[in-house]
């Protein structure tokens, strides 16, 4: 442990751990703490953590809305892409570590503080893309993970330190907390305790944001997103910032039941780890993205993207949204983009967003040359006859020896 500490940064949300996390580091290091919270768009009131600071002594307390710039510059490029982890994971907690820890680095280089602390615990990749991050970006501060450091092993050692500490428990976490929750404007994460068995289905009460499909209006409804170079710019003809379209986007995915996921992943630490995640904006918006990239973008950029994309998603599940080949590959997905307009028309239905129509001052679509209607001489249907003729040679080569073989 490092214990020459003279100004630590704390990712403080205002909750039981990070306010024990906070008591700790005054204890343990004896220095002043600066708290750092992101209003990410996680549904809870700041200002009760900005009293909490305040009683446990800190003078220097940073609550920022960083909605528009968690949405704007982590999730919109990522969206580009496409990206989901292992098939179906759209990285809702992932995406929102390295803009967290770039704050926490900012502030630290503010106040001249020599550490930054937070509050992931011990086995998850959130420790991970926390520290990376401050590796990439500032290598001179150095990163206290109480977590890892501490002696405090379980639930009730936390809440025996808190009531010691005079730190209030609310009633509800005395007992254990039923599941860990992550929330942003992209998701809600639950895992941890009723979640750990995957062979349990998972209750109810886990779902936070989105009604159960079964429950959702039997009438669907139906909305048109348009897009400029890849990104979502406006909700039924309505400009609006990314922040706002995704809240929106949210409020209609939940209302239908669009965008629930539950997950066996892979972590990087090694194990799977069993999640309910909650994406309902974001699963309208990655619909509606391969929707307007269907008639914009050409076949051999569209798979090419499709091909990097799995690795694209690793680097940001593991944590290397900084490193140089998350961004060389931005770049690539970037490129792509520049013709990625239109309107897309989208159904919500009882947990489904459909894409029902798409429309592009870009498009490649070619009503001409896809026709079964006589079309204007662009294609000759002679040239398909050649075109399968020497496709299929070396099939006929490999079925003649075969036959020629017996096998
Ligand atoms: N497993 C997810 C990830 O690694 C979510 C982690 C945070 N979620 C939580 N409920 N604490 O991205």
């Amino acid at each position: 442990m490092v214990k020459d500490i003279k100004k630590i940064v704390l990712s403080y949300s205002g909750g039981l751990d990070t306010s024990i996390i906070l008591k700790w580091l005054q204890e343990t290091y004896q220095c002043e703490v600066v708290t750092f919270t992101a209003d990410l768009g996680q549904g809870e009131e700041l200002e009760p953590a900005r009293k909490k600071a305040e009683m446990l002594g800190i003078k220097d307390i940073r609550i920022v809305d960083v909605r528009e710039e968690f949405v704007r510059d982590f999730v919109f490029p990522m969206f580009r892409a496409n990206t989901v982890y292992e098939g179906q994971y759209l990285l809702g907690s992932s995406i929102a570590r390295p803009l967290i820890a770039k704050h926490l680095v900012r502030i630290a280089q503010e106040v001249g503080a020599d550490a930054i602390s937070h509050g992931a615990t011990g086995k998850g990749n959130d420790q991970v893309r926390f520290e990376l991050t401050v590796n990439a970006l500032d290598p001179s501060i150095k990163v206290i993970a109480p977590w890892r450091e501490w002696e405090i092993l379980s639930r009730t050692q936390l809440i025996d330190y808190a009531e010691r500490n005079q730190i209030p428990v609310p009633t509800d976490k005395r007992g254990e907390a039923p599941f860990s929750i992550d929330a942003n404007l992209l998701h809600t994460s639950s895992e941890g305790r009723v979640l750990e068995d995957p062979a349990e289905i998972a209750p109810d009460y886990v779902y936070q944001r989105t009604v159960d499909p079964v429950d959702a209006p039997n009438l669907p409804e139906t909305i048109t997103i348009g897009f400029e170079k890849g990104d979502a710019v406006s909700l039924d003809g309505v400009r609006l910032s990314p922040a706002v379209l995704l809240m929106k986007l949210n409020e209609l995915g939940g209302k239908h039941g669009v965008g629930r996921l539950d997950l066996v992943e892979n972590r990087f630490l090694g194990m799977k780890s069993r999640g309910v995640y909650e994406t309902p904006g974001g699963t309208i918006l990655l619909a509606a993205h391969r929707g307007i990239e269907s008639i914009t973008l050409d076949r051999g950029a569209a798979h090419l993207k499709d091909e990097i994309m799995p690795h694209y998603a690793e680097l940001i599940y593991n944590g290397f949204w900084y490193a140089p080949e998350r961004e060389m590959l931005q770049a690539l997905i970037d490129r792509s983009q520049t013709h990625v307009e239109g309107e897309v028309t989208v159904r919500l239905y009882k947990g489904s967003a459909s894409i029902i129509a798409r429309t592009s001052p870009t498009s490649l679509y070619s009503m001409d040359l896809v026709t079964f209607e006589e079309g204007s001489g662009n294609y000759d249907h002679h040239d398909a006859e050649g075109f399968i003729k020497l496709n299929g040679l070396r099939l006929k080569t490999l079925a003649a020896r075969s036959r020629r073989l017996g096998v």
